[in-house]
């Protein structure tokens, strides 16, 4: 792997309570382009990982470097701007802003970053609208308040806004948790079929492990973290 990661985690530690290590972890990378699912049981702190990934959550220990920038070194302010730029979340409950529209949901990111703006080539409401439409959105949602959508389109448009201007790395907690089998399989192949037209890397989190066919690479927290932890990077 010659490329420089897109995400690297060194010696990583975190916990909630000050006596207590939720998370420990020598070395975890993702590759330019790559797509890797990481699967854990419920409480094993796949969404604090998460959380810490985006800058949100800082670690007690260790680095955490997006595209070669170590986020445990920058101020808050940097940190967000790190995040905007270089990161696209699909939150487990989506948190999508009610008081905008779709398209207003699915551009955010550009307003926010330069970066990600310059890497349109067109306007951000026309990307947005386009993202949107392939990924299944009719025109009729497309100015409608995200609250009046069901839970799949609503899905689909925190799809678009973490796409929107291609961030390097993708992140998705459990987007698929509320719908049924072919709906996940059918949204993972969109998911994962739009992000490479982006060249952006993923990083799906689940806990289910029946998903792990459909990524470059599997991992486990177990593996990753605490004590059945093995060189799993
Ligand atoms: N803000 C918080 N303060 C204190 N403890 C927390 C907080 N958030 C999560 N935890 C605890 O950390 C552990 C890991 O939680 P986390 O949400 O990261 O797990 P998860 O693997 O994402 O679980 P799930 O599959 O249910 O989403 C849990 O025991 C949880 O109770
Ligand atoms: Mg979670």
């Amino acid at each position: 792997m010659s490329a420089e990661p897109v995400l690297s985690l060194q010696d990583v530690t975190f916990g909630y309570a000050p006596g207590d290590t939720l998370i420990d972890i020598d070395r975890f990378c993702v590759a330019p382009g790559e797509s890797v699912f990481l699967r854990g049981a419920s409480g094993t702190g796949k969404s604090t990982l998460l959380g810490l990934i985006g800058g949100i959550l800082v670690p007690r220990s260790g680095r955490i470097s997006l595209c070669g920038t170590d986020l445990t070194t920058l101020s808050g302010a940097k940190r967000d701007a790190a995040r905007v730029d270089h990161l696209g979340i699909i939150f487990q409950q989506f948190n999508l802003l009610p008081y905008l529209s779709v398209l207003g949901n699915a551009a955010l990111p550009c307003r926010f970053s330069a970066r990600r703006r310059r890497r349109l080539d067109m306007s951000p409401d026309t990307a947005a609208r386009k993202l949107v439409t392939a990924l299944g959105l009719t025109d009729r949602e497309l100015d409608r308040p995200v609250s009046e959508l069901s839970v799949g389109q609503q899905q689909r448009v925190a799809v678009a806004r973490a796409l929107i201007g291609g961030p390097d790395l993708i992140v998705a907690d459990e987007p698929t948790s509320a719908l049924d089998h072919d709906n996940r399989d059918r949204f993972i192949t969109l998911l994962d079929a739009q992000r490479k037209r982006f060249g952006s890397s993923l990083l799906f989190v689940s806990h289910d492990a029946t998903l792990a066919g459909h990524f470059d690479r599997a991992v486990d927290m177990a593996e990753l973290t605490g004590p059945e932890k093995a060189q799993a990077a």
